[in-house]
């Protein structure tokens, strides 16, 4: 059985369920002209509609008319949209404003072609617009609906990839109903943000769960597919495991951002070049580096080349600032590094073998 050959989503079941149980109250609800839901549905893009509402409501006391956005400078727009992240949403609700207003008229455009022509507007938010403030036959297909249909139809791939993005399209096109768009789209949204929720959904409660392949067949908790691993880039670094004749090795304190931010770690050398030449200068006996060993991040691989070596006499014996010896049984208590642990580990039983 194939997705298509799934019982169309009941569009019916879904707007009885949006009279009772969905949200009918949320500020771009009132008075949903094409200018307040645009801007509603920009500031929902990646943003939750808790967090959205008072940024909403005091951007419309500021600016209630498109003309009011387009004739303010870009600075004031930003300043009303700091916190809400993502400010090239900001930039381009402004430059639409301006594009708007410079037109005979200064309608907001009624087609979904025009719409999608403007700064920040894709083929969803488009949709939404057409929809929620027209009541025209507009389409969407934003996260939240993406997850029911993926679910509905169990969608198996990743719905990122461009053939699974043609599917879902095509998905929502024949799940839309040809009357009550502003309903159902808004019914849809509030599906998939109350029900059909990522983590912990309530199947049980949700009035598409009759026909819901992925409940029939188990996979809730598997849908939608996560996005496939990249390859992650892969970072070289020599550390430098110094040791003295009293049972210490060198370490160095990391900057207080980055990664290992403030931990103590070993000192880092660009390549075995750098690290010879600190050797030479630091009177340090460098003996036989080790196999490299590898330490993933989530966004990248840190190939971590050891090299062992001893102080030969004075040398750094007094360290400076940000460094210091640290005593090989732990005697000291400092925040270490997870793979520096391990490596001062190996030390220890490679120097019952060392002199
Ligand atoms: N997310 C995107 N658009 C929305 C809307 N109109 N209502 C609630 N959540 C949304």
């Amino acid at each position: 059985m194939t997705d298509m050959d799934t019982a169309p989503l009941d569009a019916a079941q879904v707007l009885t369920w949006f009279h009772r149980h969905g949200r009918h109250d949320l500020p771009w609800q009132q008075d949903a002209t094409p200018y307040r839901v645009w801007v509603s549905e920009i500031m929902l893009q990646q943003t939750q509609v808790s967090t959205v509402i008072p940024y909403f409501q005091r951007f419309m006391q500021r600016f209630p008319f498109i003309q009011a956005l387009a004739a303010a400078p870009i600075d004031e727009v930003l300043h009303l949209w700091t916190g809400l992240g993502y400010y090239a949403r900001a930039r381009n609700l402004h430059k639409t404003a301006q594009l708007v207003c410079a037109q005979p008229g200064g309608e907001f455009p009624r087609s979904l072609e025009a719409l999608e022509e403007l700064p920040g507007i894709g083929r969803s938010t488009a949709g939404a617009i057409l929809s929620l403030s027209m009541n025209k036959r507009g389409v969407i297909l934003d996260g939240n609906v993406k997850r029911v249909l993926c679910r509905y139809y169990a969608i198996q791939q990743w719905s990122g990839d461009n053939q699974t993005q043609k599917t879902l399209w095509a998905l929502a096109e024949k799940s839309t109903p040809d009357h009550q768009f502003a309903n159902y789209t808004q019914a849809m949204m509030d599906l998939g943000a109350t029900i059909c929720t990522r983590s912990k959904p309530g199947c049980a409660c949700c009035p598409l769960k009759e026909n819901c392949r992925a409940l029939a067949l188990n996979l809730v908790n598997k849908l939608p597919v996560s996005k496939p691993r990249k390859t992650l880039p892969i970072k070289p670094v020599v550390m430098l495991l110094c040791r003295n004749n009293s049972q210490q090795v060198l370490l160095e304190q990391r900057p207080s951002n980055g990664i290992w931010g403030g931990l103590w770690s070993l000192p880092e050398f660009a390549d075995l070049g750098a690290l010879h030449a600190w050797a030479d200068a630091n009177t340090v006996r460098l003996e036989q580096a080790w196999p490299v060993t590898r330490h993933t991040f989530s966004h990248f691989h840190l190939d971590i080349t050891p090299v062992p070596a001893l102080l030969a006499e004075r040398g750094v014996a007094e360290p400076t600032a940000g460094l210091c010896w640290y005593p090989l049984d732990h005697s000291v208590n400092v925040g270490l590094a997870a793979p520096v642990k391990k490596l001062l580990q190996r030390l220890t039983v490679y120097m019952q073998d060392a002199p």
